[in-house]
């Protein structure tokens, strides 16, 4: 069964505490670190989740309200047992369809082989890397979507 792919509710934020302890470990997000991100739902924050009854994955946007044409993926994450199923690329198709017209940017591990797959798959580019960014020599990627013309 595929997921359904709706906007999260406050419900969802023990799930989303959870699965992103799982995804993150020590770079997780904490509960008010969370509850801050769904404050700002009616700001500039965008959260889309993988519904299959539970929560099995997620996608967080910064799309900001003014000015910017420029929406950054802060956060996506699936449950560790439902990786390679499609959920990454459902979550990231629903989010892209909400970025027309504007350009997309993010932050990956240069080591994170799966999300750059994933995101090259979607047509990002890198347009830069941070040397040693995350420490213990490990680079940032900052990759860029643009819609096709
Ligand atoms: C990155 C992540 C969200 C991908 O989600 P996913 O559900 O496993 O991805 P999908 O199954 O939809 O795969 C979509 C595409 O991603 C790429 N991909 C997925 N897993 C991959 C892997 N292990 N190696 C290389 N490419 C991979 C492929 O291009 C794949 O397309 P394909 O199935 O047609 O080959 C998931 O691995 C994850 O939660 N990782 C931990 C959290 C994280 O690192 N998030 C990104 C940093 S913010």
């Amino acid at each position: 069964m595929r997921p359904a792919i709706r906007a999260a509710v406050t419900d969802d934020l023990p799930a989303l505490v959870a699965l992103d302890s799982l995804s993150f470990g020590s770079q997780a997000w904490s509960t008010v670190a969370w509850t801050d991100e769904f404050d700002r739902l009616a700001e500039d924050r965008v959260i889309l989740v993988a519904d299959e009854g539970s929560v099995v994955g997620y996608v967080v946007l910064l799309v900001p309200s003014v000015a910017l044409d420029v929406v950054e993926v802060l956060r996506i994450a699936v449950t560790p047992a439902e990786r390679g199923t499609g959920i990454g690329g459902q979550l990231m198709t629903a989010a892209l369809a909400r970025c027309a017209g504007r350009t997309v940017l993010l932050e990956v591990a240069a080591s994170n082989e799966s999300a750059v797959g994933l995101y090259r798959g979607f047509g990002f580019e890198q347009i830069s890397r941070r040397r040693g960014y995350y420490g213990g020599g490990e680079d940032a990627v900052i990759m860029r979507w643009r819609e096709e013309q």
